[in-house]
């Protein structure tokens, strides 16, 4: 009898994207994968880090290295967070409670999506470590104020405003492939809200958008502003971040509203030919001047990825598609492992670079690599 050769250890997040794409159904993974029309800025988000090389000091004497950062009081392992991603239970069935322990058995911080398969309160029940809610603000001001208080209620400890995304982007291969979210990837904390007819694209003349599944849902509110940012502090009693910012301009004035800058192009998901956040950093950082975190999304793959982005002025950086792939591979154990890789890969970039900390990650350890 033969058995079958021991599987090789997954020990990188492409290892994990490997597994992912075996493991998962071709719609849902392309749903997962894909960006806006032709994926240029999906490819830019990576390629700005890959263009990026580090400048090594020697003869420091550094001996251990500690990745730990503090985010609005809260101590985590390495400074790099989950970022809000839509439907985990269509990349595994334990969905989002998987992803909450996953991330928390390594130290780290989940962002949950307004669209979680699971309620904010089972997502909160099943959590071990601290999350933040990311919130779609609803045409419904009650409806939206509603669930920030059921997120803070259920353990949520800053609230993450989406504010890239006033209509969904061109989803080539969802549209390919007719992708419809099913029953087990639907958001369960709108259950019973009513989508209106596609009013949220033919208010802006633009063409009826395809079946809805979760970020597709006219229920977003394309007409937010800074006013409703501040809204939302008062009501959600929370530190607030707006997330999808790449513009110093709009960093400062996020800045002077005491209100966290997460620079994002949603992955690549939006607007294609969006420039990489990595690009925006030293200028967003330069606006913010210390004075709100500022956390930067989009491309991270590598510990030195993480350690590039901290130089250039974030105070920690979030991975996406990456953690999903650790989801979709081996559920929690699968998100601890791809978080753990990509620590044991920064610990090692700073301890190459003669940094002791994150803290002392400096611009000058950095520039282009040609
Ligand atoms: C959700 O935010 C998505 O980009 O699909």
């Amino acid at each position: 009898m033969t058995t079958a050769p021991p599987r090789p250890r997954r020990i990188t997040l492409a290892d994990f994207h490997a597994a992912a794409r075996e493991i998962l159904p071709a719609d849902a993974y392309d749903y997962l994968e894909g960006g806006a029309a032709d994926e240029r800025t999906v490819r830019w988000n990576t390629e700005a880090y890959e263009r990026l090389a580090l400048l090594p000091r020697v003869l420091t004497g550094t001996a251990g290295v500690d990745t730990r950062r503090t985010l609005y009081g809260t101590e985590l392992a390495s400074p790099v967070l989950l970022a809000p991603t839509a439907s985990h239970g269509l990349f595994h069935p334990e969905a989002e409670a998987a992803t909450v322990r996953g991330a928390a058995a390594a130290g780290a911080l989940t962002t949950v999506s307004t669209f979680s398969t699971l309620t904010v309160e089972e997502i909160g029940a099943a959590a071990t470590g601290p999350w933040w809610f990311q919130l779609y603000v609803q045409r419904d001001r009650a409806l939206t104020a509603d669930l920030v208080r059921r997120a803070r209620e259920a353990g949520a400890t800053a609230c993450v405003i989406t504010v890239d995304t006033p209509v969904t982007g061109l989803r080539e291969r969802d549209l390919r492939n007719g992708f419809a979210l099913p029953s087990h990837g639907t958001p369960a904390n709108l259950a019973g809200v009513a989508a209106p007819a596609d009013q949220g694209t033919a208010e802006q003349g633009l063409a009826p958008q395809p079946p809805h599944h979760g970020i597709h849902d006219p229920r977003i509110d394309p007409t937010i502003g800074w006013s409703d940012l501040a809204w939302l502090r008062t009501v959600s009693g929370l530190p607030v971040l707006a997330k999808g910012i790449v513009r110093p301009d709009d960093a400062r004035r996020a800045a002077e509203a005491g209100i966290g800058v997460w620079m994002s192009n949603h992955g690549g998901r939006n607007l294609d030919t969006a420039i990489a956040p990595l690009t925006m950093l030293p200028a967003v950082a330069d606006a913010v001047a210390g004075r709100v975190p500022v956390v930067v999304d989009g491309g991270i793959r590598r510990g030195t990825d993480v350690v590039k982005a901290l130089a250039l002025g974030a105070d920690a950086v979030a991975i996406g598609r990456p953690y999903v792939w650790g989801l979709a591979a081996d559920g929690a154990d699968g998100v601890t492992a791809a978080l753990r890789a990509l620590r044991r890969e920064t610990e090692l970039a700073l301890a190459l670079l003669g940094a002791p900390d994150v803290a002392s990650l400096t611009p000058d350890l950095v520039r282009p690599a040609w």
